[in-house]
C-alpha cells in the first residue's frame, strides 16, 4: 500500500527511522520489497533523476505498482531524490509521488527559499511533502580547522528561518556525511550537536517537529569492499560510511528518514563480481540476479533492525490509509 510520506514521519518521529532506499531496477524492488516485509517494517522508495532516466519514469511507477500487488502487505512511500525544480513538477503533477525532493542547496540561502517555496506551493494543494535541503553534504576532512569544517554543516538559526519560510515538511540537513563510498577519514562521526540545535531551535520557534533528512547514510562495510577488491574489484581500500549504531540515538533526536544507495550498490558489486569469478563459464544472469535479489534483501532486513524501523509494520498499520 502507498501511503503519503507525512503519515509514515507521524508514527517514525522521535522513535525511529524510514529507510528510504534508492531504486533503479527490477532486481532491487524485489529485495527490497522481501527484505522489508521479512522484517516487518515499512519503508520508502526513493527514484533519482538518474533512475528515472535510467529505466524510464513510467518503467518504474509499473514496477512498483506490481510490486504493490504482488506483496498486498507492504507499507511505503515513493519519493523523487534529488528534485530540481522540473522533475518535481512533474513528480507532483504524476499523481504518484508521495513526496518530493527540491535540492537547491547549491543556491545562496534565498534563492533556495524561493525555489523551495515555489514547489512547497504546487506541491501541498496536491497532497505531496517536500523535503528540502539546507547546507552542503561532503567530505568534513578531520584535519581542516572546526570553524571551517563547520562551515558544510547545516546552520541551525539559517535552518529556522529556512523552515518558517519555505513550509517545507522536512529538512535535509548537512550533519557530516556525504554521498558515495568516502565519507570520513579517521575517527569522525555524525553531528549530534547540529541535529540537537537544530530539533531545540524548531521547538523555541513555535514551529511543529520537523523530521530530518539524513542523506549520504551508507555504511560502506569494510568487509564489503574487501570481498568485491578480492574478486577483482579496484574499491580504495580506505572508503568509510556512516557507523550503523548511530542511525538510532540519530533517530530519537528526529533524524526520521536515512538515504541509503552506495551499500545497495556494494551488495549487487559484490554479489556479481564474486559470481562470474567463480563460474566463468556461466552467462546465465538470472543466476547472479537470484543471488542479488536474496543478499538485498537480507541487506535492507539488517538495516531496518539498525534504524529501528523493523517490527513496526503493525503499528504504522493501525494509522495509515492508501494515499
Ligand atoms: O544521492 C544520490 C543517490 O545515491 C542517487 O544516485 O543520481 O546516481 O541515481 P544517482
Ligand atoms: P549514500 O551514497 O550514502 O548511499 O547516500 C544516498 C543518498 O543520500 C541518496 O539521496
Ligand atoms: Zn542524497
Amino acid at each position: 500500500m502507498i501511503v503519503t510520506t507525512a503519515q509514515l514521519y507521524k508514527v517514525a518521529y522521535g522513535k525511529f527511522a524510514v529507510g528510504a532506499y534508492n531504486i533503479n531496477n527490477m532486481e532491487q524492488l524485489l529485495g527490497l520489497f522481501r527484505g522489508n516485509i521479512q522484517s516487518k517494517a515499512p519503508f520508502i522508495i526513493q527514484l533519482s533523476k538518474g533512475a528515472r532516466s535510467y529505466a524510464d519514469k513510467r518503467m518504474l511507477e509499473a514496477m512498483i505498482r506490481a510490486a504493490e500487488e504482488i506483496f498486498p502487505d507492504a507499507i511505503f512511500a515513493v519519493h523523487l531524490d534529488h528534485g530540481d525544480e522540473e522533475t518535481c513538477y512533474d513528480c507532483i503533477d504524476s499523481g504518484f509521488y508521495s513526496s518530493v525532493m527540491i535540492d537547491a542547496s547549491h543556491e545562496p540561502f534565498e534563492k533556495n527559499i524561493a525555489i523551495t517555496k515555489r514547489v512547497v506551493d504546487r506541491a501541498h494543494p496536491k497532497g505531496v511533502s517536500v523535503e528540502a535541503e539546507l547546507g552542503m553534504l561532503g567530505g568534513v576532512e578531520e584535519d581542516i580547522a572546526v570553524d571551517e569544517g563547520h562551515a558544510c554543516l547545516t546552520n541551525p538559526e539559517e535552518a529556522v528561518e529556512f523552515i518558517k519560510q519555505t513550509k517545507c515538511d522536512s529538512l535535509a540537513a548537512a550533519i557530516g556525511t556525504s554521498h558515495g563510498a568516502y565519507k570520513f577519514k579517521g575517527q569522525q562521526s555524525l553531528h549530534f550537536d547540529v541535529i540537537e540545535k537544530i530539533r531545540e531551535n524548531v521547538k523555541k520557534a513555535g514551529l511543529p517537529p520537523t523530521p530530518i533528512v539524513m542523506h549520504g547514510s551508507s555504511s560502506v562495510p569494510k568487509s564489503e569492499v574487501e570481498r568485491i577488491n578480492a574478486a577483482g574489484g579496484k574499491l580504495d581500500p580506505s572508503a568509510r560510511g556512516v557507523n550503523e549504531e548511530e542511525y538510532l540515538p540519530a533517530a530519537k533526536l528526529g533524524v526520521t528518514k536515512v538515504n541509503i544507495d552506495t551499500d545497495g550498490r556494494l551488495v549487487w558489486t559484490r554479489v556479481h563480481r564474486e559470481f562470474f569469478r567463480d563460474h566463468p563459464e556461466k552467462f546465465d544472469f538470472r543466476e547472479p540476479g537470484k543471488i542479488f535479489v536474496s543478499e538485498y534483501g537480507t541487506f535492507i532486513a539488517h538495516k531496518n533492525e539498525k534504524l529501528g524501523s523493523a517490527g513496526q509494520l503493525d503499528a504504522v498499520r493501525a494509522s495509515v490509509k492508501a494515499r
